[in-house]
């Protein structure tokens, strides 16, 4: 594989207090999402690129003592931190180590596969597409939810955060992932073999300071991504962070996550 391939944001502890933010942002409409394809009590589902496990958290919460949660990372420290935000949650879910880039999935007969923002920084997000449907029982559901960055921006105007969504995209993409891959999702659910296409957009709103916060917090945990890529100096993204963090703190203006594509399909029944 190209060794400047690789997922561009710090593992472990380092970026658990920004997806905690970043989490706590999208919970509502991934939550809808999955409940609209089938998270319900007593479901088996797997939350592929889980990280820090928010979303496998809720899922355990739905599902249940009948039902069974699994998330898939690659990242160990994450995966830690996962297992011990379920215990703390009181709910049930394991974490599991693996790339779906690169390995099988150990399961079968899933109801439920979900990815968020994993297959955008991905090589071949094909092979994890794959991994994944390879996961589900026939007539189960592979749901991914992944961004077109471009679309990122403040109300009103904030060009520091055109710019940071500017510097992101590039960085990711010298990395080998696609910042753009949203609208291609429904076609890629296609290719994998999956029938019963359905995709919705959404676009999440920041309000508060402490939401905000988690884009000025991006550019923290990218310095080394940044730096290898060459997609801008120590000192623009000093810039653009101090000038974000300033936007962040003001009441009147709110920031506007990247447009959210969120597609479902089906594996054939048998
Ligand atoms: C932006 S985070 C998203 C985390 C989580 N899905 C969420 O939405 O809160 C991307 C996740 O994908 C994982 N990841 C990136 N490349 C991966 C790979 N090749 N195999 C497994 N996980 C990978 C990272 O470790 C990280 O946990």
């Amino acid at each position: 594989m190209d060794d400047r391939a690789g997922y561009t944001i710090a593992r472990g502890t380092a970026d658990a207090d920004r997806l905690a933010r970043m989490s706590s942002v999208m919970a509502t409409s991934t939550l809808r999402f999955l409940q609209g394809v089938g998270l319900r009590a007593g479901a088996s589902c797997l939350d592929v690129g889980c990280r820090d496990g928010q979303v496998a958290i809720d899922m355990a919460r739905l599902v249940g003592t009948a039902g069974r949660v699994v998330g898939v990372d690659a990242d160990d420290g994450a995966l830690d931190i996962a297992r011990r935000a379920a215990r703390d949650a009181g709910v049930h879910a394991d974490f599991v180590h693996a790339d779906p880039a690169r390995d099988c999935l150990p399961f079968t007969d899933v109801d439920l596969a979900f990815s968020r923002l994993l297959l955008s920084h991905l090589v071949e997000p094909m092979a994890a597409l794959r991994a994944m449907v390879s996961t589900v029982r026939p007539g189960g559901v592979v749901a991914v939810e992944d961004l077109f960055t471009p679309t990122l921006h403040a109300e009103p105007r904030v060009t520091a955060l055109e710019d940071l969504a500017e510097v992101y995209s590039a960085t990711v993409r010298f990395h080998g992932g696609d910042p753009t891959i949203g609208p291609r999702l429904g076609a890629h659910l296609g290719a994998a073999g999956l029938v019963d296409v359905h995709e919705e957009t959404v676009e999440n709103r920041m309000t508060t300071t402490s939401q905000k916060m988690f884009l000025a917090e991006l550019l923290d945990n990218m310095h080394e991504a940044i730096a290898s890529a060459g997609t801008a100096t120590p000192d623009q993204v000093r810039s653009i962070r101090t000038a974000v963090a300033t936007e962040a703190e003001r009441a009147d203006t709110v920031f506007v996550q990247a447009r959210m594509h969120q597609v479902s399909a089906r594996r054939p029944p048998r």
